[in-house]
């Protein structure tokens, strides 16, 4: 058999292979494991995966990658990330530190309007320059796809430069982006006291403008006490939906509003940070096909002691993924190592779950399970080698990067 390139001599191949859809409660606890491994590689897709003997013996490969006992796994994916911003907001880590709330500081014009009037003063090449080491810094920790909101912008002119920032990234780098429209990340500034203004502005101009610019969209919506109110955001999803967007929710971050149950009722694709959602939607979205996806960053991030009850949702048979949340706000962290290390200690996730919620769980948040996520015969061949004899230095180890080698649709990054 002919192969393009052929990674050998891995201590453990991890498939995380689902063949019908995402890993759902203990599922999620098996990675999928192959001793003694091996991956074949043909035009940027997997080819086969196997015993390292077997594939060494049959496979007639151009170039061969000694894994040396190390472990082979599918590249991250990241399945939240507001990467694309302008400037930073240290000042309000100390405004934190002192005792001020995310919220306050929202409230009183600062956090993401503070990011949103940087991000509105910035070219659409300023905005690629920033990104890049931040992009660079993932595909460096190991994640070869990345989800990314716009939300920076908040005019219709504003988020579409965040669209084509995004764009240009995609056509300069290696990693796959997948773009999500968040018009709805805070009602901006001249909108102050007229947010219904500001949503029929998003549902009138700016959602059709995206669909415009964008084939496969998805779109996102704050749903929170001083972001959007459960109406609001349900009036932007439904129109949304109506559009083809694929939907997802910032939901139950700092207060209950009710936004899970109603990304299980639009049957949104994700429904995200669930930090303090209700027992019964807890339970509604374990049993619905929308993905629960933790940001343990966040609560990391804002020194809160709060996390998303992942057990909960696992135990009831839901598929839990994760994510950074990377923004200049709640947590500018490029690393789902550090994910997994904080999912493992702080939601009592074991490191196969979170590997399985960081990989595959995670593709199929961003609407790309067929593609990635796995190392199964098709899909993509995005592969992270791991400076480890075992895949629990995932989780048991943190702050330092285990990344040693990541092969990007067949290609080895350098
Ligand atoms: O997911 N909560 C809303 N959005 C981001 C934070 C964005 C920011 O603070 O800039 C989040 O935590
Ligand atoms: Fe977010």
């Amino acid at each position: 058999m002919q192969a393009d390139l052929l990674v050998f001599n891995a201590a453990q191949v991890l498939t995380l292979a689902s063949p019908s859809g995402p890993k759902r409660g203990r599922a999620m606890a098996d990675v999928g494991l192959i001793r003694d491994g091996a991956v074949a590689v043909r035009d940027g897709r997997i080819l086969e995966v196997g015993a390292s003997d077997d594939l060494l013996h049959r496979v007639n490969a151009d170039c061969s990658l000694d894994a040396g006992g190390r472990v082979v796994m599918p590249g991250f994916v990241d399945p939240h990330t507001h990467l694309v911003w302008a400037g930073e907001r240290a000042d309000e880590f100390q405004m934190r530190l002192a005792g001020a709330s995310y919220m306050e500081i929202m409230a009183a014009g600062g956090g993401i309007m503070s990011t949103v009037r940087q991000t509105r003063a910035a070219s659409v090449d300023e905005l690629v320059a920033q990104t890049e080491p931040r992009l660079a810094r993932m595909l460096a920790h190991g994640t070869t796809t990345v989800e990314i909101k716009t939300g920076y912008g908040l005019t219709t002119q504003d988020e579409l430069k965040q669209l084509a920032a995004i764009r240009q990234l995609q056509s300069q780098s290696p990693a796959t982006l997948v773009p999500t429209f968040l018009g709805a990340h805070a009602v901006p500034a001249e909108y102050r006291g007229r947010a219904e203004e500001y949503v029929d502005l998003v549902c009138a101009e700016m959602l059709p403008a995206m669909v415009a610019a964008d084939p496969r969209p998805f779109c996102d919506v704050f749903c929170e006490d001083g972001a959007f109110s459960l109406d609001q955001s349900r009036r932007i999803l439904e129109t949304a939906r109506a559009l083809g967007f694929g939907l997802k929710i910032h939901v139950d971050e700092f207060k209950p509003l009710g936004g899970t149950r109603l990304a299980v009722e639009l049957g949104a694709i994700s429904a995200d940070h669930l930090v303090c959602t209700t027992p019964a939607e807890l339970e509604l979205l374990a049993r619905s096909d929308t993905i629960a996806v933790a940001l343990p960053g966040t609560p990391f991030g804002l020194g809160h002691q709060a996390y998303t009850p992942a057990r909960t949702l696992i135990e009831a048979g839901g598929a839990v993924a994760l994510a950074t949340d990377c923004n200049p706000g709640t947590c500018w962290c490029e690393s789902m190592q550090l994910m997994i290390a904080l999912a493992c200690r702080a939601m009592k996730m074991t490191p196969g779950e979170a590997i399985s919620a960081a990989t595959i769980n995670a593709a199929h948040a961003v609407g790309l399970g067929d593609e990635v996520g796995s190392l199964e015969p098709g899909k993509r061949a995005d592969l992270l080698l791991l400076d480890a004899p075992t895949y629990l230095h995932l989780g048991y180890r943190f702050g330092t990067n285990l990344a040693w080698e990541t092969v990007v649709g067949g290609k080895r990054l350098v």
